[in-house]
């Protein structure tokens, strides 16, 4: 018996390094006369996470190339075991579906989740996974990317054991047995049954238009699936090449990568430990209270909410309950798991209650006196290590902070609603935060699902600063003759869930009044169409009154309405501005463009660490497609030489004041750099 070991930690990914190792020991274990078998597995407790990613963006993959590796391993004439336990996932399945026999323990999780990648399974995967488990199952496994557990991996053929206990030793003890399995390549196994069905459905429930081609590609793949195996796979090999290089393969790598890399602060000692956070107090029981309480109560923490009112603390008690038995109704939980969670939740009418907890986020009014209360309070009230932490969008952090005697104990916990759906948490750092403070708000991120990004204080924080501008250009554009379901339209065809106009009427129009009415004092040199204050003046708050820039007749669905599409005509034809037709790519350029200049000023600032926390921020909080990467990620695609030249371009036309180029921009395109450059 031989024993092959995938170990390159921490998830033993199939880098060029460890497919070369996995090449020679299985030749030189089916070469020993005195070997009769051969187990395959994974160091430490997972079997594989699959190719090393990191490698897709190279020119040149690295020899030897992963298909041929597995293809020895079928190839070869002793029986090969695979003992998986863990994550066994894309390339990491890949290699398990190329061994003759396959036994997982309870952990095993099995997956191919490359089109989440925009790419598709290339060692084989299109090929090999629906012979084992059908096409149908096989095809929606690979489309979605979806997990499986080891039970469900057995009941579909994908693993021919489950065992209790240590599953290394069970595969030894076969492997050395007599009654060892025999030789079954998963390559011979006969074209599935449902193939010509299961693909004509496949591809008749694709999206017509998608921004990843990865699942039309996984069909095309396993629709070339013939008794030629050696056919089916030299498909599959073009069709990944295709792909490897796609944008929307770029983009959905750097997001992975992204959202990991936005949890390393740059600078942070290695000795600097988060602290531990198992009790959490939020203060505030209004909306953004009770989401961000659903939130942590579904990571199992245990959560005191303040609220002083009787019936809003009983409602937000309510609505945080019934959204954990949705979930158990659902079967996403069990019911037991359901009543842990409902019983980790307490609620209180005063600040009184929080002497013990780990945490306190407050989510109160946004008023500076209104936080004032409840910052002095607490400083009496919690631990002397209770980490403060506040919801607020708007305000000074750092004023906030000074409400209390140590402000390195103060964080900004910006969450966006819903807060116990919507991904993005973006970690306020105040000039006076403590780094292990710091450190404990970016780890309590992970632990409640969230990817973290640090943002320095400023207007707005990176998110909604940016979005400032971005808006600035979508109204612009209304008055200079675009109409906002153009807008929108163009927005949403280009990759952002919601058009800016939709946003708006989302969020309420009278909240972009709130601060436009401050700009005006604060930024009389930057100012705003006009039109969104026409909109406000009559009442049409958005969506949540039936009535904004588009009117809600089922109180859902955005229509347009000529009302306003004529207050729009008027309003140009009032100061001035001979309407003209605007074409989507215009529309496009300029939205995306003030994102892009914005950012970059943002990062220059240091407000940001890196162009990518920009990108991270749009993904994950304000519905930029996650295969366009994120409007920095889009800058270097466009070229910063060519980003710079439209925005000195735009800079000479009308409204030219709002496009004056961030200097990071104009410095990175001196040297011929880009965005990526400074993402270490
Ligand atoms: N390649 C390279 N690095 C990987 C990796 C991979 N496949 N999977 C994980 N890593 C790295 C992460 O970047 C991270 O590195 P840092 O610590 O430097 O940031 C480290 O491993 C740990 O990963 P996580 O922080 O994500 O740890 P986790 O415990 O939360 O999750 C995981 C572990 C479930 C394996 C998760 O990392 C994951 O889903 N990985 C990607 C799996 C995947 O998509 N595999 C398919 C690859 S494509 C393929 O295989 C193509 C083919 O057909 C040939």
């Amino acid at each position: 018996m031989s024993e092959i070991i995938l170990d390159t930690p921490p998830v033993n990914a199939l880098g060029a390094g460890l497919r070369r190792h996995l090449l020679a020991a299985i030749e030189a274990a089916d070469a020993d006369p005195a070997v009769e078998a051969i187990v395959l597995r994974g160091a430490g407790s997972v079997f594989s996470a699959g190719a090393d990613i990191a490698e897709f963006a190279a020119d040149d993959m690295g020899e030897p190339w992963h298909p041929l590796v597995l293809d020895r391993i079928e190839a070869c004439s002793k029986p090969v075991i695979a003992a998986i336990t863990g994550v066994c996932l894309g390339g990491g399945l890949e290699t398990a579906l190329a061994c003759h026999y396959r036994i997982a323990d309870a952990s095993a999780r099995f997956a191919l989740p490359e089109v989440t990648l925009g790419i598709l399974p290339g060692a084989g995967g299109t090929q090999r996974l629906p012979r084992l488990m059908g096409a149908r199952e096989a095809l929606a496994m690979m489309t979605g990317g979806r997990m499986i557990d080891a039970g469900q991996a057995l009941a579909l053929g994908v693993v021919d054991e489950v065992v209790d206990g240590d599953v290394a030793a069970a595969a030894r003890e076969l492997a050395a047995s007599a009654g060892r399995p025999p030789i079954r390549r998963t390559g011979a196994l006969p074209v599935p049954a449902d193939l010509a069905e299961a693909v004509a459905e496949a591809r008749a429930r694709l999206p017509v238009a998608a921004l990843s081609t990865a699942p039309a590609r996984i069909i095309d793949s396993v629709a070339a699936i013939t008794p030629d195996f050696a056919a089916g796979c030299a498909v599959e090999t073009a069709l990944f090449s295709e792909l490897r290089t796609t944008e929307a393969a770029r983009a959905l790598q750097h997001a992975f990568f992204g959202e990991r890399k936005v949890s390393r602060i740059p600078g942070l000692a290695r000795d600097v430990k988060a602290r531990p956070v198992a009790k959490v107090g939020i203060v505030g029981g209004g909306l953004m209270g009770t989401g961000i309480a659903i939130a942590l109560l579904n990571a199992g923490l245990s959560v005191i909410v303040v609220e002083t009112r009787d019936d809003a603390r009983e409602k937000s008690r309510e609505t945080a309950a019934k959204a954990v038995e949705r979930d158990a109704a659902k079967g996403r939980i069990t019911q037991t798991v359901a009543e842990s969670r409902i019983a980790a939740l307490s609620m209180a009418a005063g600040l009184e209650a929080l002497g013990d907890v780990d945490l306190v986020i407050e989510a109160v009014f946004e008023d500076l006196a209104a936080k004032e209360q409840v910052f002095t309070a607490l400083d009496r009230i919690v631990r002397p290590d209770t980490i403060l932490a506040s919801n607020t969008s708007t305000l000074d952090l750092d004023a906030i902070a000074a409400f209390v005697a140590d402000p390195s104990r103060v964080v900004g916990l910006h969450f966006f609603s819903p807060a116990n759906i919507m991904r993005l948490l973006e970690v306020v750092r105040g000039a006076a935060t403590g780094p292990d403070v710091l450190a404990t708000a970016m780890a309590f991120a992970k632990r409640v699902g969230k990817v973290g990004v640090v943002s320095g204080v400023c207007d707005g924080f990176i998110g909604n600063r940016m979005f400032e501008e971005y808006l600035r250009q979508a109204y612009f554009l209304l008055e200079e003759g675009a109409l906002p379901q153009g807008v929108d339209r163009a927005m949403e065809r280009w990759g952002m869930a919601m058009g800016p106009l939709r946003v708006l009427d989302l969020a309420g129009q009278d909240i972009g009044w709130a601060i436009r009415k401050r700009r005006a004092v604060e930024q009389p040199d930057r100012p705003y169409s006009g039109i969104p204050d026409r909109v406000c003046e009559l009442g049409r708050f958005g969506q949540k009154v039936g009535r904004g820039i588009y009117q809600y007749p089922d109180g859902r669905t955005a229509v347009a309405d000529p009302l306003i599409d004529d207050l729009i005509v008027a309003y140009s034809q009032e100061i001035g501005v001979e309407r003209r037709l605007i074409e989507d790519a215009e529309i496009v350029d300029r939205c995306l463009l003030a994102l892009i200049n914005e950012g970059a000023r943002i990062v220059g600032e240091g407000i940001a660490y890196r162009p990518v926390d920009v990108d991270m921020i749009y993904l994950n909080g304000y519905g930029f497609a996650r295969e366009r990467g994120g409007p920095m990620f889009q800058a270097d695609e466009i070229g910063l030489a060519t980003v710079l030249e439209k925005i000195r371009a735009l800079a000479a036309g009308r409204n030219g004041w709002a496009w004056e180029p961030a200097p990071l921009l104009v410095e990175l395109a001196a040297q011929g750099k880009r965005f990526a450059d400074p993402n270490v």
